[in-house]
């Protein structure tokens, strides 16, 4: 019988730096209230939301991605050349194909990347995180077995304004995380999947109906409050889980960076986790909004910029949103 030979990587991966973009138009919960009938006071108590960054028409997912992708890069002293995979998570590239992953391949220089998009919602950059540490130590992450994974969102493009409950949260950006062979654990394994009988919770609609739109962009659509309770009685319990199979306490943990969907949604993590006074807890919201793919990198690269987060230490991250679906891990600071 004929044996093939099959791919190893390496034994483990790790994060080796972080980037981030922001949109650079700041829009207050004052000037939002100009918008919709709500109030500032309404928006921050619900979700702890004071300003969200959105992109100008110039900023696009790819080239606030292409920022993220460099400032990643820069901090895990990785040149384009040596990049084996990229992977996109996002809801905001308006092209079926080629995927933004082949444009940033050639913005950022990358000769020959493996690349791809995929569409996870909120969750996206959770799971491309899964992706790359499994691509690495299958072998499948070309010479040097580097990842580059940006989750970035352009969603100011996608709200509808008529629609009061859902218009205030959401906000621009992109984040990047270069993911490389390490020789000791940098990734836990992912606890991931889908709630498929809530797949209609949160949507963004197809292109048909959107181009009838004032915009001319398809709407999101959100029940929200089915959100919130589906994060509070399941998504805990993920979190708790990730925990465990990472074979550590709460109390071991450093840091603590959930999705940025609701401030009072972090707060009931924190309580079910009974994470210590200690931990640090991305609240990132206060400034960012809901960037969906893109908040959990956004606010990992603060931290660690700002001294919050620091190399060696540990960080539960998870995300949860559209599909339903979530991902988590516990990653160590690069
Ligand atoms: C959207 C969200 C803030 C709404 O908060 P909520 O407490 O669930 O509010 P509800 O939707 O139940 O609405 C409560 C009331 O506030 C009103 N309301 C909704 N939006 C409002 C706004 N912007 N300003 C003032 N009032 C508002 C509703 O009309 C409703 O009034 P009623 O009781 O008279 O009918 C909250 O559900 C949430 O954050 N969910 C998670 C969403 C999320 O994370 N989405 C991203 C995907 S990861």
């Amino acid at each position: 019988m004929t044996t093939l030979a099959t791919s190893t990587g390496a034994r483990y991966a790790r994060i080796l730096g972080t980037g981030s973009y922001r949109g650079s138009r700041v829009v207050t919960n004052e000037q939002m209230c100009t918008m919709i009938d709500s109030t500032p006071e309404w928006i921050e108590q619900r979700t702890g939301i004071k300003e969200r960054h959105w992109a100008t028409e110039d900023e696009t997912p790819l080239s606030m991605s292409a920022a993220a992708c460099r400032s990643a890069m820069d901090m895990a002293g990785v040149e384009p050349g040596r990049i084996g995979a990229i992977i996109v998570a996002s809801v905001s590239h308006h092209r079926p194909s080629p995927a933004l992953a082949d444009y940033l391949a050639r913005e950022l220089g990358c000769p020959d990347p493996a690349a791809f998009d995929i569409s996870a919602a909120c969750a996206g950059f959770c799971y491309s995180v899964a992706l790359a540490e499994s691509l690495i130590r299958a072998g499948h992450a070309g010479d040097d077995g580097l990842v580059l994974i940006v989750g970035v969102e352009k969603l100011s493009e996608m709200i509808n304004i008529a629609d009061r409950g859902t218009a205030f949260i959401f906000g621009d950006g992109a984040g990047a995380a270069v993911i490389g062979p390490s020789r000791t654990p940098g990734i836990s394994p992912t606890v991931w999947g889908s709630k498929p009988e809530n797949v209609e919770t949160i949507q963004i609609e197809n292109w048909l109906a959107g181009a009838s739109n004032d915009t001319g962009y398809p709407f999101i659509t959100m029940d929200g409050r089915t959100v919130f309770k589906w994060a509070l009685a399941e998504v805990t319990g993920h979190a708790a889980r990730a925990i465990e199979l990472a074979g550590i306490r709460p109390e071991e943990l450093d840091i603590f960076l959930p999705h940025q969907a609701n401030d009072r949604i972090t707060d009931a993590l924190v309580r079910h986790l009974h994470l210590p006074e200690n931990v640090a807890v991305g609240r990132d919201i206060a400034e960012m909004g809901n960037a969906s793919a893109s908040s959990i990198p956004i606010a990992l690269d603060r931290m660690i910029r700002e001294g919050r987060a620091t190399s060696g230490q540990t960080a539960l991250i998870i995300g949860y949103g559209a599909g339903l679906t979530y991902a988590g891990q516990i990653v160590v600071i690069p």
